[in-house]
């Protein structure tokens, strides 16, 4: 019945619906299964920790009143933004309580909006813009297509015994998914230290060069008078690689042009990114520059 119900919702329904369901329903489930399988996403050690960003976006968002009081809850917010991006790619894909979901997704999409890409200029360069008007088109669409204009509510009926069960069963899966992904998790194997990344003989004073971090993320290696030192190529407002530009020394995002400084720490000099690079501990060992 289950299986002929999510068919249904796939054959019923348009183009251009199955073309919004699917590549909304598909980034969310996505979205959720690389926050379940980045270990840094709740390591509370990591530059890459929820509670970082929160706290980066906590210091301009139009939502910071309510950003700076998820600070300290910050892991269990990101658990349940986690679960909560895997239940609505779950129930926009299969179908279930999609109204409601389409509802969610439009919901996350205006917080990550208002707090994530709030900055970015012009604003057709932030993403979270083109999700909230997909998701607003979606949802009527949908709505269209069900023949809601009969009087049925777009707001999920709570005393509707059935559509509270699919909202369950949706969580449910959500929860089980994301069991599923830490067990992945786990199996991965955690970045060594002492990896060789190259020979100090070949690598002399006033070097730099791109190499992959122990967790396979791209990264810069340097070396000047003062020593060894090394950044995640990882920008940090919403992921894009940077690239380094010797004649500037800076870095510089390509995808909102965002610009670190390699000599200060990996500091932000312009752009919408709040937090400076992830650096990434190096040290001279022999003849060899190795990750500590
Ligand atoms: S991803 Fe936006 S500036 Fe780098």
């Amino acid at each position: 019945m289950a299986r002929i119900s999510f068919l249904n919702s796939w054959r019923t329904q348009s183009t251009g619906t199955r073309v919004l369901r699917l590549m909304l329903g598909g980034t969310w489930l996505y979205g959720g299964l690389q926050k379940a399988l980045d270990a840094k996403f709740l390591d509370k050690a990591s530059t890459g920790y929820i509670g970082a960003q929160i706290t980066g976006f906590a210091k301009s968002s139009p939502l910071s009143f309510i950003l700076r009081r998820m600070i300290e809850h910050a892991t269990l917010a990101g658990w349940m933004i986690l679960l909560g991006e895997l239940a609505i790619g779950i129930a926009v894909l299969t179908g279930v309580a999609l109204q409601a979901a389409i509802i969610g997704g439009a919901s996350v999409s205006l917080i990550l909006w208002l707090s994530v890409t709030w900055h970015v200029y012009p604003y057709f360069l932030g993403s979270d813009t083109a999700y909230l008007v997909m998701w607003v088109a979606l949802f009527f669409l949908v709505r269209k297509e069900a023949g809601a204009r009969a009087g049925k509510s777009p707001i999920p009926n709570l005393s509707d015994r059935r559509e509270v069960l699919q909202m369950v069963g949706v969580g449910v899966t959500a929860v089980i998914a994301a069991l599923a992904a830490g067990g992945l998790k786990k199996s991965i194997p955690v970045p060594k230290t002492g990896v060789k990344i190259v020979d100090l003989s070949a690598f002399p004073v006033g070097s730099y060069a791109q190499f992959t971090a122990p967790d396979g993320s791209p990264a810069y290696l340097f070396r000047t008078k003062a020593g060894v030192f090394a950044y995640s190529a990882i920008c940090t407002h919403q992921g894009c690689t940077v690239g380094y530009n010797p004649s500037s020394n800076t870095f510089d995002c390509p995808c909102h042009g965002g610009k670190f400084n390699p000599a200060n720490g990996g500091a932000v000099l312009a752009g919408p990114p709040l937090a400076p690079l992830a650096s990434i501990k190096v040290a001279i060992q022999g003849n060899s520059i190795v990750t500590v």
